[in-house]
């Protein structure tokens, strides 16, 4: 369940390639402001699990920048919003750590709630880059990577990507569910 067409294309791509259908439940919810992204997505599992009936999922992300201690972090999507990824440019201007690392979190309900995480290590790039992906895609570079996300074809980002991480731990529970 996301607003984020970004956020369900690059699910689909992986589900699908372990056979997994995926249905969109194309809606926004509330997300109340938590300390950690495990807060919000649990929270707003709770909130969402008397409203959709079959199992279902959400994902909650953030993008955590060292010399900022952390921020965006929860308060990702205002910046993005408010700030925007020249903003975000403009706070790391001269800076010379540009360490910064995303983080996903899936939440599942399937009468239980259910936690997957995934990060992934990077660092701001220096101008924004790329033309594919959404959010902060343009300035994130992964590490070992000369490449920000938005330069990444799909699949590539999936290979590496913090939300690929944790839709890994999603599908081996999934897998194990089955035995
Ligand atoms: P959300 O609260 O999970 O929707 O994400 C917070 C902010 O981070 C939103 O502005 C998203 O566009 C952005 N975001 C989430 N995941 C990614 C990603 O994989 N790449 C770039 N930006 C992302």
């Amino acid at each position: 369940m996301t607003s984020n067409k970004g956020k369900y294309a690059e699910f689909k791509q992986m589900m699908e390639q372990n056979g997994i259908e995926l249905n969109l439940v194309l809606m926004s919810y509330p997300e109340e402001q938590l300390d950690t992204i495990e807060e919000v997505a649990e929270r707003s599992l709770c909130y969402l699990k008397g409203i959709i009936k079959d199992d279902f999922f959400i994902d909650d992300s953030g993008l955590f920048i060292e010399q900022l201690k952390g921020f965006p972090g929860v308060y990702s999507s205002y910046v993005k919003r408010t700030l925007d990824n020249e903003g975000i440019l403009r706070l790391m201007d001269s800076k010379i750590n540009r360490k910064a690392e995303f983080k996903t979190c899936i939440a599942y309900y399937d009468g239980h709630l259910n936690l997957f995480t995934g990060v992934t290590r990077g660092y701001i790039a220096k101008e924004i880059k790329g033309k594919r992906g959404f959010g902060f895609d343009p300035i994130f570079i992964p590490e070992n990577r000369k490449k920000t996300y938005a330069e990444m074809t799909l699949e590539e980002k999936n290979s590496i990507s913090h939300r690929s991480k944790a839709t890994l731990q999603f599908l081996n529970y999934l897998k194990k569910k089955k035995i």
